[in-house]
């Protein structure tokens, strides 16, 4: 096929099933990560259309040389949520959007032509709007969302006829990866049912709209393929189910057979809903799988014994990792 394509934040958890994926599909890839949560070792099983290289999106010497003879560039590398960008903002800051315009201004330079941006559905903040389309001012409430949002503003400038620019506003992702997250809401919530048998729901009508791991893998993968002038400087939202975080609850209920579902008031009432039809209707992108199925697949994960230490490895949690390693805007910095 001859397109080799850059993930930044491969090592994260969509990163290592969209690389497998990537790999699957006749692409040659380079991971670029600092490989927080997962080593380097995890890559070994995969043949020479995969390059490792450890390294930090801000050292944007080191990225642009990784970036010669790549035709891609899909950039997830963040600190990926509310809390971890909260617990150092200018940790945040200059990985989430500091280095962001440098790192596409050098993509352009390179032989890179299509440029994917990991961005996300929290960027329109809290909504009253039945369906949240991507037309709809944007009105982010954390660093998080408010860097997405500027970065996207600035790849968009960057589009033209020979760089094509996308973003991509993916739901909360749900489900098993090999470097697995639990910090996320459907997994969470599993894992409390499956390890403490009890489900701990934290309000519980605010709307989370999901998306299952793989139909995210393959998002990705239709936006590598889409024609360009299909895509080229817009974004999508992408995701499946807008459940209620109660009914995701019951769902896990069903699925587990654990019916202890305590409900306790909360101050995170963030609810949300988004529409997906604009890329279903411009690229026939449709979502496959559903919370339900994630969960059954998590569920047999937990059981046999591919997720341990669920509770007490701070691997699994961005929030803690970060806090417990003491990740400030200086440790993880290149020299
Ligand atoms: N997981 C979700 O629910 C979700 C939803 C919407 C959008 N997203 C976006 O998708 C992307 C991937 O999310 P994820 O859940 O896989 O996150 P993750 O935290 O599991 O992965 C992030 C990866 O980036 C790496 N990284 C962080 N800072 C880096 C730096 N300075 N240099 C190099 N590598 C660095 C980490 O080591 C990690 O492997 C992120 O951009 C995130 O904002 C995720």
């Amino acid at each position: 096929m001859n397109r080799k394509v850059l993930v930044t934040g491969g090592a994260g958890y969509v990163g290592v099933e969209l690389v497998s994926s990537l790999l699957d599909s006749g692409f040659d890839v380079v991971v670029y990560d600092l490989f927080w949560f997962l080593s380097e070792e995890y890559f070994n099983k995969f043949g020479d259309s995969l390059k490792v290289i450890k390294g930090d999106i801000r050292d944007t010497v080191k990225l642009r040389s990784a970036m010669d003879g790549c035709s891609d560039l899909i950039h997830l590398a963040c600190i990926s949520n509310d809390p971890s960008c909260d617990l150092n903002p200018e940790l945040a800051k200059s990985i989430n959007y500091d280095c962001f315009e440098q790192i596409v201004r050098d993509a352009k330079a390179s032989s890179i032509s299509r440029f994917i941006f990991a961005s996300s559905s929290s960027v329109y903040g809290l909504r009253e709007e039945p369906n949240v389309t991507e037309d709809l001012e944007l009105r982010p409430l954390t660093d998080y969302s408010k860097y997405k949002m500027l970065c996207e503003e600035i790849l968009k400038e960057y589009s033209d006829e020979s760089f094509t620019t996308v973003s991509l506003r993916p739901a909360t992702v749900c489900g098993y990866s090999d470097r697995m997250r639990l910090d996320v809401v459907v997994n969470i919530l599993t894992n409390f049912a499956v390890n403490r048998g009890l489900i701990k729901v934290f309000g519980g009508e605010q709307l989370r709209p999901n998306i299952h791991i793989k139909d995210m893998v393959r998002c990705y993968l239709t936006l590598l393929m889409a024609p360009r002038e299909q895509i080229n400087g817009k974004s999508y939202n992408v995701g499946a189910d807008n459940y209620k975080v109660i009914d995701i609850a019951k769902i896990i209920s069903k699925a587990t057979n654990v019916n202890n579902i305590k409900v306790t008031p909360t101050d995170d009432n963030r609810s949300y809903h988004i529409s997906s039809l604009k890329i279903k209707n411009e690229l026939g992108f449709q979502v496959e799988l559903g919370v339900e199925d994630a969960v059954t697949e998590l569920v047999k994960h937990f059981k046999d014994g591919k997720i341990p230490n669920s509770f007490e490895d701070i691997k699994y949690f961005n929030v803690k990792y970060l806090q417990e390693n003491k990740i400030d805007e200086n440790s993880s910095r290149f020299r």
